[in-house]
């Protein structure tokens, strides 16, 4: 059964657009895991526009299952990240201007300045995981700069899964590749309740991250039962039995 990591930046949101203290993401983790999720996601961006600085260092010390937070590679975040030690630090592409994450990093590109970022984090005992298209180039790039996982994104396939195939193939193929290379498989961006299920049923991926469509269901049913609805399709799609 794979896991769920589910990214609660969007119950940060809400609080920072009246620049209140609720809802709180530390109170929302708990739902989450209440839900079965096994694990909670944050994106600290650099200009704090939901997550702050006291929500990692509050849920480091309440989350009960896995925290992972998503952040760029800047030398202040790798300096207060390798001293709050989440388990997991997904190192994503920043840009002031987008509304949320719009693409993997280009690791070819990118490679000289991450080596030292990656080494420091897994210094502090933080498993690295990379944000990457689903191209095996990236998956190899990221295989050669000792990733433990590399997160492809779904923005794309959740866009189009309905009319092109072909972007399920690329996951699969993504996959493969990073099975090749030794690193293990997540996915994330864009995935709901209905998009989620081929990519199931091609056992593509080890965990999920998903933020969006789980908090915007949660407006009707609750955090909980949004969580456990998503975690009860993982384990009806994933089933090997079945
Ligand atoms: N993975 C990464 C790297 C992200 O940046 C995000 C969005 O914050 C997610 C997963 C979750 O995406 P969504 O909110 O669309 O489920």
């Amino acid at each position: 059964m794979p896991s769920l990591s589910v990214n609660i930046d969007h119950v940060a949101t809400l609080r920072q657009a009246r620049l209140e203290s609720f809802p709180d993401p530390v109170q929302a983790a708990t739902a989450v895991e209440l839900g079965g999720a096994d694990g909670i996601t944050v994106h600290l961006r650099n200009d704090r526009r939901h997550i702050t600085n006291r929500d990692v260092e509050l849920l480091r010390a309440t989350v009960k299952t896995e925290l992972t937070v998503e952040m760029a590679g800047t030398e202040e975040l790798v300096r207060l990240i390798a001293r709050v030690r989440p388990d997991q630090v997904t190192l994503v592409p920043e840009l002031r201007s987008e509304v949320t994450t719009t693409s993997g990093i280009d690791l070819l590109r990118e490679r000289r300045k991450l080596e030292p970022v990656v080494q420091r984090l897994k210094k502090a005992g933080i498993r690295v995981s990379m944000f990457i298209e689903p191209d095996t180039a990236q998956v190899e790039a990221a295989g050669v700069l000792g990733a433990d996982v590399v997160e492809l994104n779904t923005d794309r396939y959740s866009r189009g899964w309905t009319r092109k195939p072909a972007l399920l193939d690329e996951l699969v193929r993504a996959s493969g590749a990073a099975g090749a290379a030794g690193v293990a498989v997540h996915v994330g961006h864009g995935l709901d309740y209905r998009n989620v299920v081929p990519i199931l049923q091609k056992r593509v991926a080890a965990g999920y991250s998903i933020g969006f469509s789980i908090v915007a269901r949660a407006v009707f049913v609750g955090l909980k039962d949004a969580v456990a609805e998503m975690r009860r399709i993982m384990e009806v799609y994933s089933c090997e039995r079945c």
